[in-house]
């Protein structure tokens, strides 16, 4: 079989006009036009084709034929050999599948309020940024020297933990601190006491880096710190609100464990997470305000701004934090100059501090609406703070079966036995208000209620 392939010759480009050629038909072969038999034209037809001189399609052909592409049979013209042509690499496309729950009104906990269109305190942060050249080097790995300053200037008076920017290492968020700082000084086989129930993102890293979890119960104070035992090296806990049950650690148990862990050796690991949201209720201490050798306290943005951010900080002592940027500098994970720009001019201007208070404002009312809704279906704990409760519900109860109801009926939430590893406990439904609009916190907490008193 005789090919015509549509070939060109470009004289306004440097390569010679025989490789030119050459590269057209290698072309055909590797993408399938040209296979195994296929006839090319004489040296004389193609150059009378082309307009070429016929010493150019022999030099063409020449080159092909010591290549291995076409071979001559006297008589019977050239012919593509029987090379295998490497096809191009496929690109598998994987459908894009739509999240299943994205129609569903979410009540899992966790998400803040976003509101639909940006305000202008987050519009002048982008605009500053957008209006500076990009530093020239690698930044500091352990944050921008002004950011970390903020942050410790943020942190002493909203937290009030004593510490300057030497104490301060900027991150992606709670997780990425908490793998950084496992990473960076945990051995595979150490003991790390984590709350049970408690987040399942902490257990995952700590498994991931092969510690051995301790789960330690949690009472209506919290962590009991009672029953941590004193060959763990580490404590993953919220003080906060305890996740998922909501308690808040009291200040005696605070010091407990703090004297605890200085008598131990063990580290503190405070994921502070919510702790901007308290509702009638006096602020406690951060742990890393009683002891910051002891205490590596991680902050994030998720609550306040928006997990899409992916930043928060960490706050620890100077040789912890020195050892940590010397193994960031080693691997490059930190967050981009951009987003801690950003973040520095929305603590510099009171943005972040303006949207703490009307999140405030707002989670208080969705709070009550909540807490007033389920009230009759079981008990509600973990009021107090944060952006989400957990209702307890009798014994008997299955609270998957009642999430995959209420998802059914189209509303996401959490069962509580999802967050309990070994320390039993009543089943419940943690419940997030934060997330939807208020409108459609009234439809979900409607629609949850009719499912609850089916049981
Ligand atoms: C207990 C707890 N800590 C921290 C976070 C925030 O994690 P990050 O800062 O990595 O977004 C969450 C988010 O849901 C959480 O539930």
């Amino acid at each position: 079989m005789e090919t015509s392939l549509p070939l060109t010759i470009d004289r306004t480009i440097a390569l010679p006009l025989h490789l030119q050629l050459a590269e057209q038909f290698r072309a055909a072969v590797l993408d399938g036009r040209l296979q195994s038999g296929h006839r090319l034209p004489s040296t004389r037809d193609l150059a009378r084709q082309m307009s070429v001189s016929r010493a150019v399609t022999q030099a063409a052909y020449d080159q092909l034929h010591a290549e291995g592409w076409i071979a001559g049979r006297t008589g019977a013209g050239t012919f593509v050999t029987d090379v295998v042509p490497l096809q191009p690499a496929v690109r598998r496309r994987t459908p894009h599948r739509e999240d299943p729950d994205k129609r569903l009104l979410t009540l899992r906990p966790g998400i803040p309020y976003i509101a639909p269109t940006p305000d202008p305190g987050w519009r002048r942060a982008w605009r500053e940024v957008s209006a500076q050249a990009p530093p020239r080097g690698y930044d500091d790995a352990a944050g921008l020297p002004t950011l970390r300053a903020a942050l410790a200037e943020h942190v002493g008076r909203v937290r009030g933990i004593a510490c300057g920017p030497e104490n301060v290492l900027v991150t992606n968020g709670t997780v990425h601190g908490l793998r950084l700082l496992l990473t960076a000084t945990s051995a595979p086989g150490g003991r790390i006491a984590i709350e049970d129930p408690g987040y399942l993102n902490a257990v995952t890293a700590a498994r991931d880096h092969q510690l051995e979890i301790v789960d330690v119960p949690v009472d209506e104070d919290g962590l009991r710190v009672d029953a941590l035992t004193d060959d763990v090296d580490a404590v993953y806990v919220t003080p906060s609100h305890q996740y998922p049950l909501g308690f808040r650690l009291p200040v005696a148990r605070r010091n407990e464990l703090v004297r605890w862990a200085r008598r131990t050796g063990a580290l503190l690991i405070e994921d502070d997470y919510d702790s901007e949201f308290r509702y009638d209720v006096a602020p406690l201490p951060a742990l890393a305000q009683l002891d910051l050798d002891r205490v590596v306290h991680l902050g994030t943005l998720s609550k306040t701004l928006s997990p899409a951010l992916r930043l928060g900080w960490m706050v620890a002592s100077e040789p912890m934090i020195d050892r940590l940027t010397t193994f960031r500098a080693e691997t490059g994970d930190w967050p981009g100059w951009p987003m801690q720009a950003a973040l520095l001019a929305m603590l510099r201007d009171g943005y972040l501090d303006q949207a703490v208070r009307r999140g405030r404002r707002l989670y208080a009312d969705r709070r009550t609406l909540t807490c007033a809704a389920l009230a009759p279906y079981g008990e509600v704990i973990g009021q107090d703070a944060g952006l989400h409760i957990t209702l307890l519900l009798p014994n008997h109860t299955d609270d998957q079966s009642l999430a995959t109801q209420a998802r059914a009926a189209g509303v996401v939430i959490a069962p509580l036995s999802e967050y309990r590893r070994t320390t039993p406990g009543p089943p419940g439904l943690v419940i997030g208000y934060a997330t939807p609009t208020t409108p459609d916190l009234h439809r979900a907490l409607k629609i949850l209620t009719e499912v609850l008193s089916r049981r």
